[in-house]
Parts: structure tokens; C-alpha cells; sequence
């Protein structure tokens, strides 16, 4: 009986080896320590075995029953760690592989414009201020000498949200100007300030005219500012921004609000000057309007034109990243055409 012990307890064992799952496993237990299992069998049998062959066959039976107990307590540990574990390595996360590339936002071109543009003004003693894109009529003509019938308004096609009596009337600013009537009736001077803003005009859009734009208004108050001012401040503007060998030319313009108005341009970069397709054949690109403030636009503010002067200047902020980057059509800026932003 020893012997046919040792055999049970070797093939159980080499059984439990082959076991591969807790499913397994269970069967294994009935084959081998469940009610009709060969072991049991014997167990049971030992009462009727005289008592020398009972009791050594007893101890040895219970020997191997805790055996293989105990191995199959181990098993089953074993198969429940598996059973954590391999699902962790076949999931496992490959943190040497490169990472998905996250798209990085950046600056529009135009407000990257109006940023330099702002900061050549800031570091001359500018102040920067806005002021709101919907207009009265007042501010936006009226008080800069365009009155309801001056042919000056065919300048600037409108759009009109209604349609008041006299100044009354409310418009979408076609220019940033009017700011300047703005800041005179709130501050008295010395001013010099720079107004970033939106414009709008009805217009058909093609490739030089959008219908609604940025400019950047500026103004300048003072007890004996002149011309001369006027000159050298957007002469160093144009030289801060297009490169100090950069020529630059003033002429005689006309703006309703200024006299002498002047008109600036910059010498054409794509053919220095010889004369090009960009620049009409002239070796010239208009950049900017200006003149000194009208005196009767600062008497409409009550600032005595007889002991104050200024200068004023506008000018179109798309066009700077145009001639510098050479973009020929200013409906990119606003069509949000991705293959054109993410090039700035
Ligand atoms: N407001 C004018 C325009 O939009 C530009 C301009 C010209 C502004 C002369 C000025 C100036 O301040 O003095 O066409």
C-alpha cells in the first residue's frame, strides 16, 4: 500500500505541473482529493486493515493528503497572480516611444504686427488706448471737417447701422481717426497717444481691400510741435520697422483734418527702388497718412489752435506683414486658412 501511495502522490504532482488555469486546477482537486479520488479511497479503506498495516498506512495517507494540499494552495496562488499579472504585461506602456506632437498656437500675423508697431510708439512716450469699433457719425466725419455733404466721404464707403439726423447717425468707424476728437474732448494737452483699432468699409474685397482692417492712429498735441515732428517721429517709425538704410519719403497729401496732410512711403524692397510690379513702377509703397491737426478741428475741442499744435498720422497694419513677407492678397489675414497662419 506504501508503495501504491508514493505512486498517487508522484502523479498528482506531475499533474499538477501540466495545470494551466484555476479551472483546471479544480478538476485536479476532485481527481485527486475529492470524495472519489484514489487517496480517499484509500483513507476510507484503512479501518478495515489490521492495526500495524493501519497505522502506518494511515499517517503516510494523511502525509500525502496535506501534501498535496498545501501544493495545490501554492497553485492556486501562483495561477491568481498570473492572472493579475498578465494582463499588465501584455498592456504594457512604451514610454520610450515619442509622444503625439501637440500643435502649438501662436500669435496672428496682424497681432504680431500691432505688437512692434505699438512698442517703436510705447518707446517714444506714446500712450496706446482703444476706443469702440461702432461710431457716431459726429466723431467719425462731422468733427474731423467731413460734414454730411463733403465730397471727402466718397473716400470711405460706409457701413451704416442707422440712420440718425446730422452726427446723430451711428456707422462701423471707417478709419481710427475719430479717436482723435475723442482723446481731445477728454484730455487736454500735452497728448500723444496710439489708438490699435479695427476699421470697416463697404467695399467689394479683392486683393488690396478687405472690409474690415486694422490701422493704428496716432496723435500728438503740444505748444509748438511742427512739422518737423511730424518728419522725424515716422521717419524713425519707418526706420524701426523696415531697417535703418530704408529710404523714406514725405509728400503733400490731402485729409480733410489736417493741413498740410502728407502722404509717407518707403523705398520698395522688392526692387530697391528700380521700379517693380509691387510698387507700380514708381520704387515707392505708400504706407502711412499724417499732416498736422486742422486748427479748426482743434478749436471744435476747445484747444486754442492759436497756442496748440499737432500731428496726426494713420496708417494700415496688414500692410507692414505684406511688403515685409511679400503677401499679395490681404483676404488671407481673415479667411483662417491654417496653411497661411501657421507660416507667421
Ligand atoms: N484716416 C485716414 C484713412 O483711413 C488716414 C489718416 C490720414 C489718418 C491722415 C490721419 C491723418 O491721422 O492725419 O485713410
Amino acid at each position: 500500500m506504501l508503495e501504491q501511495l508514493k505512486d498517487l502522490h508522484a502523479q498528482a504532482l506531475d499533474e499538477l505541473n501540466k495545470v494551466n488555469s484555476l479551472r483546471e486546477l479544480e478538476l485536479w482537486r476532485v481527481r485527486h482529493l475529492g470524495k472519489k479520488s484514489s487517496l480517499t479511497k484509500i483513507l476510507r479503506s484503512l479501518a478495515a486493515l489490521p492495526l500495524e498495516e493501519r497505522r502506518n498506512g494511515g499517517a503516510k495517507a494523511n502525509e500525502i493528503k496535506r501534501a498535496l494540499e498545501s501544493s495545490l494552495e501554492e497553485k492556486k496562488k501562483l495561477l491568481q497572480e498570473a492572472l493579475l499579472t498578465s494582463p499588465l504585461e501584455s498592456q504594457t506602456l512604451d514610454v520610450t516611444l515619442p509622444g503625439r506632437p501637440l500643435p502649438t498656437g501662436r500669435l496672428h500675423p496682424t497681432t504680431q504686427a500691432l505688437k512692434e508697431i505699438c512698442d517703436v510708439f510705447k518707446n517714444m512716450g506714446f500712450q496706446v488706448i482703444e476706443g469702440p469699433d461702432v461710431e457716431w457719425d459726429y466723431y467719425n466725419f462731422e468733427a474731423l471737417n467731413i460734414p454730411q455733404h463733403h465730397p471727402a466721404r466718397d473716400m470711405f464707403a460706409t457701413l451704416w447701422i442707422d440712420a440718425g439726423i446730422g452726427g446723430k447717425a451711428r456707422l462701423l468707424r471707417t478709419h481710427t481717426s475719430p479717436m482723435q476728437i475723442r482723446l481731445m474732448e477728454r484730455e487736454r494737452p500735452p497728448i500723444r497717444a496710439i489708438v490699435p483699432g479695427r476699421a470697416y468699409r463697404y467695399e467689394a474685397t479683392d486683393a488690396t481691400h478687405e472690409s474690415m482692417f486694422y490701422q493704428v492712429e496716432g496723435l500728438a498735441v503740444d505748444k509748438n510741435i511742427t512739422l518737423a515732428d511730424l518728419k522725424g517721429t515716422l521717419f524713425d517709425f519707418c526706420r524701426c520697422l523696415f531697417g535703418e538704410e530704408r529710404k523714406v519719403r514725405f509728400r503733400c497729401d490731402y485729409f480733410p483734418f489736417v493741413e498740410p496732410g502728407v502722404e509717407v512711403a518707403i523705398g520698395c524692397s522688392a526692387c530697391g527702388g528700380a521700379g517693380c510690379r509691387l510698387c507700380g513702377y514708381s520704387g515707392w509703397i505708400e504706407i502711412l497718412g499724417a499732416g498736422m491737426v486742422h486748427p479748426d478741428v482743434l478749436a471744435r475741442v476747445n484747444i486754442d489752435p492759436e497756442i496748440y499744435s499737432g500731428f496726426a498720422f494713420g496708417l494700415g497694419v496688414e500692410r507692414i506683414p505684406m511688403l515685409r513677407y511679400g503677401i499679395d492678397d490681404i483676404r488671407l489675414f481673415y479667411s483662417n486658412d491654417l496653411r497661411f497662419l501657421r507660416q507667421f
